[in-house]
């Protein structure tokens, strides 16, 4: 395919969403809108390509600066959005020097593919039309442009609400996709008049224009390639359709998936062969699943990363986090940020972990919180086990050597640092280190009183007696 430029309008506010949010930021399995056709524009080679800023535009820009290939986006600001035909002719300027098609995206149509767009060019340049477009027939047209022919020629397309009751029963749509010719934008789009319903200048009347003395390609594309997202329940729609995509293509690759319509994976994620993913699981963000791993039912895993053979039980909840190979993880664990777990290491029930290293085979199995650790080999934290790595102001860092020992219900005043080999015994405030080999002890000495139960025993008996025959409590 030859060069072409891309313009991809990304200004307009979205006002069907109802959201505090610009509509292209809004995300379909993780992914802002405005990132799908910047990949498509970047994945056809297009140069330039520019966008169309101006709602929320600090926020799109910046979104954009981050995505795959938006580093050479060039921005155009529409400070005022007056229509799709003022969007484009906002981008002129970045085009300067272009002379071939221009191909005109929308920021909220996210599954074009290159496939549909190589067609369409194919079909442009072989019409020597100025401008051709992508239609479809959705299920409902109601919103759409529709495309005006005669005897079987395309003359116009009409906005919704710009129809004649008979131009709207017309089922085939504009999708907003165009490719357009460089020189007939140039000389055209200063022609186009605010003369519509919502007194916008409007791209779609270049068609028209061009109508007068060519044949504009209107090429059929699939549904569900050019729809667009106008409201919400757009939105969901294109994203469960994405969601399917996605699945599937995890099962091809070797991945069992049940309830396959209950999990729900990101597009930057990815699952290697032989994982099982139980119902409910949910893979968000750039999260990467080795092969052979289970992850349990209701697991929801945000930008982590889980070795070959890791066991995820249910309901653990993963972010920013690292399980190498053979890790065993839950139920109802909580990796935060930072939290790495060894091979053959595990981490248990009610167990709370942030920027903490847990060593190769080592285990934490119940109840504790480790924050600000680094936890060495096959070391043992006991059930109820605290690092106290908070002093009100400042993060204090715990060390537990290789081979250590931490009785249960021990709290670690950070910063502090168990030795090799050396024991804590349960229930102690650590607030000195231990040196390796040694035990650490800090609790009372227990004291056995003989025959003392029996005695409180029986003046509560008789309190409690006394206290129903008064009728009180
Ligand atoms: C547009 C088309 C309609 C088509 C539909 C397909 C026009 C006049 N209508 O309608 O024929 O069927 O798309 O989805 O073009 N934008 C700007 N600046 C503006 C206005 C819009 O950047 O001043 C951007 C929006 O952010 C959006 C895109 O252009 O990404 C389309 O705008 P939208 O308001 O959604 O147009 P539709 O009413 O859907
Ligand atoms: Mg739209």
């Amino acid at each position: 395919m030859a060069k072409l430029a891309a313009v991809i309008m990304a200004a307009g506010q979205g006002k069907r969403m109802r959201s505090a949010t610009p509509k292209v930021l809004h995300r379909i399995a993780g992914r802002a809108l405005i990132r799908f056709p910047l990949a498509l524009a970047k994945r056809l080679g297009c140069f330039p390509i520019a966008v169309v800023v101006g709602h929320g535009r600090e926020a799109v820009e910046a979104e954009v600066r981050v995505a795959p290939g938006g580093k050479d986006a060039r921005f155009v600001i529409q400070a005022e959005q007056r229509g799709t035909g003022h969007a484009v002719l906002t981008a002129l300027p970045a085009l300067k020097g272009y002379d071939g098609p221009v191909l005109v995206l929308s920021g909220d149509v996210p599954l074009l593919d290159a496939a549909s767009v190589r067609k369409l060019d194919k079909a442009h340049r072989k019409s020597g039309s100025p401008i051709s477009f992508l239609s479809f027939v959705p299920d409902d047209p109601a919103g759409y442009g529709r495309v005006l022919r005669e005897a079987g020629r395309v003359t116009a397309i009409r906005e919704d609400r710009d129809c004649t009751p008979a131009e709207r029963r017309v089922c085939e749509v504009n999708s907003g996709i165009y490719l357009v010719d460089a020189g007939f934008l140039r000389r055209s789009l200063r022609r186009l008049t605010a003369d519509n319903d919502q007194q916008e200048l409007y791209l779609t009347d270049l068609v028209s224009m061009a109508a007068k003395r060519h044949s504009v390609p209107a090429l059929d594309a699939p549904a569900l390639t050019v729809a667009g997202v106008n409201d919400r329940a757009d939105l969901a729609m294109l994203e469960a359709a994405v969601e399917e995509r996605i699945i599937l293509d995890l099962m091809e690759a070797g991945v069992t998936v049940r309830a396959p319509w209950t999990v729900h994976v990101d597009l930057d994620a990815s699952v290697g062969a032989d994982t099982e993913l139980d119902p409910g699981v949910t893979l968000l963000g750039a999260t990467r699943i080795g092969r052979g791993c289970k992850v349990g039912t209701g697991c929801v895993i945000t930008d982590s990363e889980v070795g070959d053979g890791a066991v995820l039980k249910p309901y653990s909840v993963l972010d920013g986090a690292k399980v190498e190979a053979a890790a065993e993880v839950g139920p109802f664990a909580r990796l935060r940020p930072g939290a790495v777990i060894g091979e053959r290491a595990r981490v248990g029930n009610f167990v709370e972990v942030k920027n903490t290293t847990l060593g190769a085979g080592s285990k934490a199995n119940h109840l504790s919180y480790l924050g600000d650790g680094v936890i060495g080999e096959r070391v043992n934290v006991g059930a109820g086990t605290i690092f106290c790595n908070y002093d009100g102001f400042m993060k204090h860092k715990t060390v537990l050597e290789d081979d250590v020992f931490i009785g249960s219900d021990s709290q670690l005043v950070a910063p502090v640092t168990v030795g090799r080999g050396a024991y804590v015994a349960s229930g102690s405030t650590i607030t000195k280190d231990v040196p390796p080999d040694a035990l650490g002890i800090s609790r009372a000495r227990q004291e056995n009183k003989e025959k003392v139960g029996a005695a409180l025993r029986a003046t509560l008996k008789a309190r409690k007696e006394k206290m129903n025959k008064g009728g009180g409590r």
